[in-house]
């Protein structure tokens, strides 16, 4: 699959335009205070650090690689952590910087182990979110860049088909 081929959904102006409003929030919200930025390895690292540069309050990243996605296009069902974090979070502020919520099974499980550090406060901020996918009821991202309706498969800012594509500077079908 070559680029041309690919249909352009989002551009990088409107994700980068998206990505400011939704620093301003974090901005206006934890002011002065720390917040640990973990972000799920490998999607949503252009997200993240596009987010983090837009931040003006002290932030701390760390990182965690969870996989509940084989090669392809379809969820395996099951979440996999591969990478942990190496941060301690008990009372501090939390934000978990994913790249796309589909079934919603990985946010499930961060949200769990991540709420068992006994952090201040956590809240969830997703690039993408796919409602019409979701197989795990009552997960709802506090801070969303864009919904995605339907099925629709993407790639791009972060996030790949087979591992490739992640490198786009903006979100397409394929
Ligand atoms: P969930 O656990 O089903 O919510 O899956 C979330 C993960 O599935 C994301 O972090 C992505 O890696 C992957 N994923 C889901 N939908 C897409 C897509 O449209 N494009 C690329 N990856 C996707
Ligand atoms: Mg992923």
């Amino acid at each position: 699959m070559n680029r041309q081929r690919m249909q352009i959904k989002i551009t990088k102006e409107e994700i980068e335009s998206r990505i400011s409003q939704i620093a301003s929030q974090l901005n206006e919200k934890y002011k002065e205070e720390e917040l640990y930025l973990i972000g799920t390895l490998k999607g949503s690292v252009f997200f993240l650090c596009e987010l983090a540069k837009m931040l003006t309050m002290p932030v701390i990243l760390d990182f965690v690689q969870i996989s509940s996605y084989g090669d392809g296009k379809v969820s395996s069902g099951k979440v996999d952590k591969k990478l942990d974090i190496s941060c301690d979070l008990e009372k501090q502020n939390v934000l978990i910087v994913e790249d796309i919520i589909d079934t919603g099974r990985t946010i499930q499980y961060l949200k769990k182990y991540i709420g068992e550090k006994n952090p201040k406060r956590l809240e969830i901020c997703t690039l993408l979110d796919k409602p019409a996918r979701r197989e795990i009821q009552n997960i709802v991202a506090d801070y969303i860049g864009f919904v995605i309706e339907g099925d629709e498969f993407v790639v791009g800012y972060g996030l790949d088909y087979a591992q490739k594509y992640r490198n786009l500077p903006y979100i397409a079908t394929i």
